[in-house]
Order: structure tokens, then C-alpha cells, then sequence
């Protein structure tokens, strides 16, 4: 990074929770555009955001060039347990792909803005669409840990949203449209990798909170009453600001434990990133199929 000319103490610190508007969004990109592209001129076709315990798919990219969250401009190193924080750029079953192991979490004290900034990313060097990945409790009885679920749909219940400010038209509609927000296109695509695999994946809605805390079991019931199947702490706004900047979205949770209130036990947070590891091999075996099958968008 260059000197700065503000010789402050700590002028270079990155605050992730200032607030960044959707119409800043294109300056930041920029430069975190030429940022990437000083390492590597890959032109990815997809992005891939790897959740908790997710990370190991990383290690199966050929020709990779890996770079730090923290050594990109405005991005602070992750700090949530179980994420590398790092993008990735190679090939995955011979795709040119761009990976996020890891992401900005809101409950870290991310702005929106900043937790969608990956994803826009992934759209700045050439994506044209991206699989979302995460960790989840099950608000279903019958989907235990392990439970491989293809998100169909979302209900962002975080209580934040990345495109509210001024808009900006080069990017994304004022008003972006969210039927179909979870691609039918590439969760056809993902059923047919699971069953390729033989691995067997249920479908539901992802239903996203702030967290850091899990749920009582009275929210566990509120959310499963309002149409929800799983719950996490991420990847709804990543689809909202995807659906915005005009990407194809699909994912996949990862159910690492039954939401609270089901077992009577408490959860803690080790056991979920243990699920996450045993689980995670399976998942990260749809997802190779799925790239090396993928069919990408017409024109
Ligand atoms: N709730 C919210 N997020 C989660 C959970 C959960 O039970 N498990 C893994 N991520």
C-alpha cells in the first residue's frame, strides 16, 4: 500500500462499520478491482462464498493466487471463528473461479455495505453468477445436523438492507426485483450435482438474522410458523445486493445443528463448526460437480 499523506496515527485503520452508501459502491470497487487484478488477470465465471467450516474447498483450486481480506483496500481481516478471510482466484474442475473463504458478517459491526462488497466484487472481475454457502440451524424437526439444504428462497430478517442510500443507476435499479431472487436456473443445476453425487439435499427458505446470539426457542418457533427451514447470520443481503448488481444467485446451508429449543441442549458454537467439518466434504463435493457441469446464462 502506498504511504499516506495523513500522518495521523491509525489513519490507515479500516472502520468497517462506516456507513457505505449503494452510490459509493462503485469507487470502492474500483479500486478494489485494480487491487486484484495487480495480482492476477483471471476472469472468474462464478463466485463461491464459503461458510463456516466450508473453507477446505479452497484447498482443491488449481493455479491459485490467494489474497488476505485485509490486504484489500477498505476490507478488514475477518475475524469470525472458522473463516480464513481470503479471496481466491483459479480454477476449480477446470472453471476460472473467484472463492470468498470467509465474508463480513453484520454482527461483527460490518456496515451493509461492506458485507455485500465481495459479492460486487465477484461481479466487478466477471462473475455472472454466484453460490452462497453457509452454516445454519435447522427450524424444521426433520432437518438435523448435517442436513444439506438448497436455499429456494429468503426472508431477510436482520433488520438491515446494503442498498438503502443514494442508488447507483451503473450498478442496479432503485427497486431490484426479488421473485425468483434464488436462481430456478441453478438450483436445477445444484439438484442435479447433488444427485450426480448421490448426496442427498433438502430444500427451504434461509431465514437471515443480525446475531451474534442463536436464537431463543420461541424465535425458533416464530421463524418456523413464517415459512422458515434454516437460520444463520449471513446471505441474505449477499443475494439482495447479487440480485441488484444483475448476478444469478444459488446456495446451499449447511445445517450444523437443530435450532434451539428442538434438543433442549445448548449450542455452542464449537459443535456447530464440528457439524461443519463433517458435513462440509459433502457439500464441498456438490459444488465441484456443480462447477464442473455448470451451464452458464444464455447470450
Ligand atoms: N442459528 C443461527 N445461525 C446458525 C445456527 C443457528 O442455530 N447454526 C449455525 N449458524
Amino acid at each position: 500500500m502506498s504511504a499516506s499523506p495523513d500522518h495521523t496515527p491509525g489513519a490507515l485503520v479500516v472502520d468497517p462499520s462506516r456507513p457505505i452508501t449503494p452510490a459509493e459502491q462503485p469507487a470502492r470497487l474500483a479500486a478494489l478491482e485494480a487491487a486484484v487484478r495487480a495480482r492476477s488477470d483471471l476472469v472468474p465465471e462464478l463466485g463461491i462464498v464459503l461458510g463456516s467450516g466450508l473453507g477446505g474447498l479452497a484447498d482443491e483450486l488449481d493455479e491459485a493466487v490467494a489474497i488476505g481480506f485485509g490486504e484489500l483496500p477498505g476490507w478488514p481481516a475477518a475475524t469470525a471463528p472458522g473463516h480464513a478471510g481470503r479471496l481466491l482466484l483459479g480454477r476449480l474442475a477446470g472453471r476460472p473461479v473467484v472463492m470468498l473463504q470467509g465474508r463480513f458478517h453484520l454482527y461483527e459491526g460490518n456496515d451493509p455495505g461492506l458485507v455485500v462488497q465481495p459479492i460486487l466484487l465477484c461481479r466487478r472481475l466477471g462473475a455472472s453468477a454466484v453460490i452462497l454457502t453457509n452454516a445454519a440451524g435447522g427450524l424444521a424437526p426433520a432437518f438435523g445436523p448435517g442436513t444439506l439444504m438448497l436455499i429456494t428462497d429468503h426472508i431477510n430478517l436482520s433488520g438491515r438492507n446494503p442498498l438503502i442510500g443514494h442508488n447507483a443507476d451503473g450498478i442496479g435499479p432503485r427497486f431490484p426485483d426479488m421473485t425468483d431472487a434464488w436462481s430456478p436456473r441453478l438450483r436445477e443445476q445444484l439438484r442435479a450435482a447433488a444427485a450426480a453425487e448421490g448426496v442427498s439435499l433438502a430444500e427451504g427458505v434461509y431465514v437471515a438474522l443480525s446475531g451474534p446470539n442463536y436464537e431463543t426457542p420461541a424465535e425458533v418457533r416464530m421463524l418456523a410458523a413464517l415459512g422458515g427451514h434454516a437460520v444463520g447470520m449471513s446471505t441474505a443481503l449477499e443475494c439482495i445486493a447479487a440480485r441488484w448488481a444483475g448476478l444469478e444467485v444459488g446456495g446451499v446451508s449447511l445445517v450444523t445443528n437443530a435450532g434451539a429449543g428442538y434438543s433442549g441442549e445448548p449450542l455452542p458454537h464449537e459443535e456447530v463448526l464440528a457439524a461443519g467439518a463433517e458435513a462440509g466434504p459433502r457439500l464441498a463435493r456438490v459444488i465441484r460437480r456443480f462447477v464442473a457441469d455448470y451451464d452458464p446464462p444464455a447470450g
